[in-house]
């Protein structure tokens, strides 16, 4: 049973139609990714999975929830958490500050939970790559550096699932090879990770299944391998060498 699941779908802009039936989902412990041309559909997506765009069809389930009627600030306390293609981050507050500003909204859900935020906070900089930059200002840092303090900010809530919206664009090749394996680490930790990104090498190295929108419709769903090759995946998407 997967943790996070879209079922069926749509958003409609005017005449435009942005996702036509649309299922997917994210399971624990998994990372899924949801991949396709631009303009496909993926952030849409997210939008509808996290609250943010109300479908005119369809529903979201989460942890066997119908959550289609709960609020975006609703979301983050039953354990969802996301970043975002065009970066949301605290620019005049430190990476530390911004982890800090997650973990103590956190803390005041989970009233009575003695925990040292600060240690929580520093854990989650190292983990995620941070240290260095930790005392800088957000928007004095490269652009790669905010994405991974939106990350770390979206990991301070504790989610059960997180949405990554590109997470990797704007890091280098070390660095990008580096958030591999903490997507790896992630969910071996047991979260639920759904993955937008268009470096289709790490894509393949690290989902366990995936799923390709094309036009606002689903087109293939499958492990790495499969999608690979799918014929219509390769004319659409991948290419066909
Ligand atoms: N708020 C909006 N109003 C009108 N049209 C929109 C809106 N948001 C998205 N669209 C349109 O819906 C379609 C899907 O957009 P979306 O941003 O979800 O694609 P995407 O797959 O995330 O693309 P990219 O890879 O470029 O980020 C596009 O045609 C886009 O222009
Ligand atoms: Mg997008």
């Amino acid at each position: 049973m997967p943790l996070l699941q879209a079922e069926e779908i749509s958003v409609t802009f005017g005449g435009h139609r942005a996702l036509v039936d649309v299922s997917v989902d994210a399971e624990e412990g998994r990372i899924t990714g949801l991949i396709g041309p631009n303009g496909a559909g993926k952030t849409t997506c997210f939008n509808v999975l996290s609250g943010l765009q109300p479908p005119q069809g369809g529903r979201v389930i989460f942890d066997s929830q119908d959550i289609s009627a709960v609020p975006a600030y609703k979301r983050g306390r039953l354990g969802m958490a996301r970043t975002f293609q065009r970066i949301e981050v605290f620019g005049s507050l430190t990476v530390f500050e911004n982890v800090l500003v997650a973990a103590e909204i956190r803390h005041r859900w989970s009233r009575g939970e003695e925990i040292d935020l600060d240690a929580e906070c520093n854990d989650i900089i190292d983990l995620v790559g941070l240290r260095k930059v930790a005392d800088q200002r957000v928007d004095s840092i490269p652009t790669g550096l905010s994405r991974l303090t939106e990350l770390a900010r979206a990991l301070a809530t504790k989610p059960r699932v997180i949405l990554l919206d590109e997470p990797s664009s704007g890091l280098d090749d070390d660095e990008s090879e580096a958030f591999g394996d903490l997507l790896l680490t992630l969910a071996k930790r047991g979260v639920a990770i759904l993955l937008v990104e268009h470096d289709i090498d790490l894509v393949m190295q690290v989902c366990d299944r995936i799923h390709v929108l094309d036009f606002g419709t689903i087109i293939a769903v499958g492990t790495p391998v499969e999608i690979r090759k799918d014929k219509r995946v390769q004319k659409a998407y991948l290419g066909e060498d």
